[in-house]
């Protein structure tokens, strides 16, 4: 039997494997489904049990259905001492009614009537970086187009944003799973926490304002919805309002930054985007294979689950290594070959079931949009040294991608 201390999923935790965690997601994924009694652990890394988990009817999003999480309240810990969580982590009844509440706003449609906004931003931030030749990637563009948009959307001012972007990295690294794999409690745990805390505070005190002075954004939507029913409380705006900003904030910086990344080290499809725009959404979808935001989702059995051939027992904890799925031989030729025009793209990178990145139309156009005017405009970008970073796993992601900009400069 393989203990968590000797498990290939504690190298995937080293920080040492973040720039490259790929060879130990394959190490991983040809050892066949990984099962840690100890630690109420269940791991799947192939496409296909990964897509039959989320698929799976006693898949469970809410932790409190967990072994480890029922053990610790029979120890006497709090069921939800901050609250209810965002629907991400709810199952239905609950996540059904908020995540309707809140659809309307990120269905195509809606979306796709922010691409001239999206566009202005994109066009001011490559005037700045423009000027500067040498840029970081994400310091000058993956960054703050993603949070502009999400703020605008939800109505938080964006000059509190130094403060809420601490928040939000923090809580995006409360999303990795050290506690499951290695048992320990890891660290920076008390900071989180704060950081919950503060953002919720934070948060509360906006819904007061824009309940006295309500504007045309999602938050007032929600406010609006509070007050004429009983349809969602103030505890559940401030978790959904919590989840989209974090969301904003945390995924679509690494889908730019990581098709960024991965066309500069193939100057030639570089080069083809930058002459032909209409390459974009197989740019994007392959690198939400290839190198995907979200490295892996994690699910509770809430009923015994026979997946894959092993017998999943209710309670368990499942990580599906949606990273090393994607490179799967079974799913698809050269997996480790990053080619944008291979005929189908199929990946689980916004999930997959009923908890769908609702995000996932948004994402897309951003991405699309940062990345068509990026290569047009730059088209002899070179990449100026080698990415840092984050400690992320979940949330995997750059801290700095250097960029040359190249002589030429094509205002659009
Ligand atoms: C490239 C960018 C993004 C990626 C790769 C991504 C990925 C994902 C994935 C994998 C899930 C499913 C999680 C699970 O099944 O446990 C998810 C859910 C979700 N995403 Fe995204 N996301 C991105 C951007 C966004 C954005 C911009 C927003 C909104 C502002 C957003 C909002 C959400 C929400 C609300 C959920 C929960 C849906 C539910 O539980 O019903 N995402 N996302």
């Amino acid at each position: 039997m393989t203990t968590a201390a000797d498990s290939p999923l504690v190298q995937l935790l080293d920080p040492a494997h973040r720039a490259d965690p790929y060879p130990v997601y394959a190490r991983i994924r040809q050892s066949g489904p990984m099962q840690l009694p100890d630690s109420n652990l269940t791991v799947f890394s192939t496409f296909a049990h990964c897509d039959e988990v989320l698929r799976h009817p006693a898949s469970a999003s809410d932790r409190l259905k967990s072994t480890v999480a029922q053990r610790m309240i029979a120890e006497g810990a709090a069921a939800r001492p901050f609250g209810p969580p965002g629907f991400l982590f709810l199952d239905p009844p609950d996540h059904t009614r908020l995540r309707r509440l809140v659809s309307k706003a990120f269905v195509p449609k809606v979306v796709n009537a922010l691409e001239p906004d999206i566009a202005a931003l994109v066009a001011a931030l490559l005037d700045d970086a423009a000027a500067r030749e040498d840029v970081d990637v994400i310091e000058g563009l993956a960054y703050p187009l993603p949070v502009a948009v999400i703020c605008r959307l939800l109505g938080v001012p964006l000059e509190d944003e130094p403060q809420f972007s601490r928040a939000s990295a923090l809580l995006a690294q409360s999303l990795d799973p050290f506690v499951t794999v290695t048992g320990a409690a890891g660290d920076g745990v008390e900071e989180r926490m704060q950081a919950g805390l503060w953002l919720r505070d934070y948060l509360r005190e906006l819904i007061g304002r824009r309940r006295r002075d309500p504007g045309e954004d999602l938050m007032s939507g929600l406010i609006h919805v509070e007050e004429s029913g009983d349809q969602l409380t103030e505890d559940e705006i401030v978790a959904t309002c919590n989840l989209l900003l974090v969301a904003g904030h945390e995924t679509t910086v690494n889908l730019i930054a990581n098709a960024t990344l991965a066309l500069l080290r193939d100057p030639e499809q570089w080069a083809a985007l930058a002459a032909d725009p209409g390459r974009v959404a197989g740019v994007i979808e392959e690198t939400l294979r290839y190198d995907p935001p979200v490295q892996l989702v994690g699910r509770i059995a809430a009923e015994d689950m026979s997946v894959g051939g092993v017998t999943v027992p209710k309670g368990d904890n499942m990580l599906l290594l949606l990273a090393a799925a994607h490179r799967d031989p079974e799913l698809l030729d050269r997996p480790d070959e990053f080619d944008p025009q291979r005929p189908t793209i199929r990946h689980l990178g916004f999930g997959k079931g009923p908890h769908f990145c609702l995000g996932a139309p948004l994402a897309r156009l951003e991405a699309a949009v940062a990345l068509t005017a990026l290569t047009a405009r730059f088209p002899h970008a070179a990449l100026a040294g080698e990415p840092t970073y984050k400690q992320n796993v979940t949330l995997r992601g750059m801290s700095e991608l250097p960029v040359s900009l190249g002589v030429t400069s094509t205002r659009r």
